[in-house]
């Protein structure tokens, strides 16, 4: 026989439930696409939305059939194609961790009105910072230096070989965007000679303007590719651009793999065709091609652009801003800029 204290306690105890339902209820449901998500910030998400984790899924034909259509938003930190946004048949928003888009089908989302908003801004030093590094890297070379030591040579065989400056070093910088141009005002504090090419000239800068890319190979010492990936930039760096900067010039690639020639950069690199490479992404990540494994003149990196705790922070922040401002019926911050219409009509 149950008290009636007990009685009461159970009663709440049930109404307690009642209500975290409800509260569950009134969170929007989203998917998140994870490959890049930290745990801790899971934790973050999980506070805000109820969230599915796509990884997760056992059974992809049942979570879509029973639970598809509730869900509202994606946050993708890997892309999204038009197959699964056919399958999120009630999807309003996909918001994007990282300021490049590539893998997302923006074509897709648009023809159901869907939001797609994305981090720019916020990774602009970061990237810019990551790309010097690389630099720095290839041209003092840091990796043999480090070699140097632990292999014995410096006790065996004296002082490491010289190696070249980047003190004054002609640059060139396909895409000048917000990154190209934070990239260009590090550059200058090390004196470098800064050309670009773009799509358009850009008015108020005072660097060197190159219609022709190939030209601008010709001229530079070392190319930083820094444009959107994407079918417009796809292997835009082919062979001829390569061979172009030669064998005392450097190639960095801190955009995304798709824009380089891979396999022709790969060639190049075997036939000394190109000085030094030093790459953060890559066509197939995360497979890297092994030939470019283990040589003095290749730097590598696991697409770190923008990794770092505080970076990532920001960039995260900027991800769930965006859904909230959505699901709160406000105006989302930072939409691709392909939704500008949608965002007209949406937002009047
Ligand atoms: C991210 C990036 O690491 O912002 C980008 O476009 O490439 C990186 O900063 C990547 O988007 C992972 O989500």
């Amino acid at each position: 026989m149950k008290t009636h204290l007990q009685l009461e306690l159970y009663l709440i105890s049930l109404v307690v439930e009642q209500l975290i339902k409800i509260m569950q209820n009134l969170k929007p449901n989203i998917l998140l696409i994870s490959r890049y998500l930290s745990d801790n910030y899971l934790d973050i998400f999980q506070s805000k939305f109820n969230c599915t984790i796509f990884e997760d899924i056992k059974n992809l034909d049942n979570f879509f059939s029973n639970s598809g259509t509730s869900i509202t938003g994606v946050a993708t930190f890997s892309g999204i194609d038009k197959e699964l946004i056919s399958k999120l048949t009630n999807l309003k928003i996909i918001s994007c961790f990282g300021v490049g888009y590539d893998s997302i089908d923006v074509n897709a989302a648009l023809e159901r009105n869907i939001i797609v908003t994305h981090t720019p801004n916020v990774l602009n030093e970061e990237v810019a910072s990551t790309t010097l590094l690389l630099l720095l890297a290839a041209k003092r070379q840091l990796i043999p230096n480090y070699n140097w030591i632990i292999d014995g040579n410096w006790e065996k065989k004296g002082n490491a070989p010289l190696t070249n400056t980047i003190e004054k070093l002609h640059v060139g910088l396909l895409g000048y965007g917000r990154i190209g141009q934070a990239i260009a005002r590090k550059l200058l504090a090390f004196n470098c000679n800064i050309s670009y090419h773009a799509r358009n000239k850009v008015e108020n800068s005072s660097y060197k303007y190159y219609k022709n890319l190939l030209e601008m190979a010709r001229n530079v010492e070392c190319l930083i590719v820094i444009t959107p990936g994407g079918p417009d930039t796809e292997k835009i760096v082919d062979k001829s651009i390569i061979e172009a900067l030669g064998p005392k010039g450097t190639l960095i690639n801190i955009a995304r793999g798709s824009v380089v020639d891979e396999k022709a950069l790969v060639e190049c690199v075997i036939n000394k065709k190109i000085g030094s490479v030093a790459l953060d992404v890559f066509e197939n990540e995360p497979k890297v091609p092994r030939e470019l494994f283990n040589l003095d003149n290749v730097i590598l990196a696991p697409h770190i652009g923008s990794s770092t705790h505080e970076t990532r922070k920001a960039m995260l922040d900027l991800v769930i801003e965006n859904l909230e401002l959505y699901f709160n019926n406000k105006k989302v911050r930072t939409p691709v800029p392909e939704c500008s219409k949608l965002m007209n009509l949406m937002y009047k």
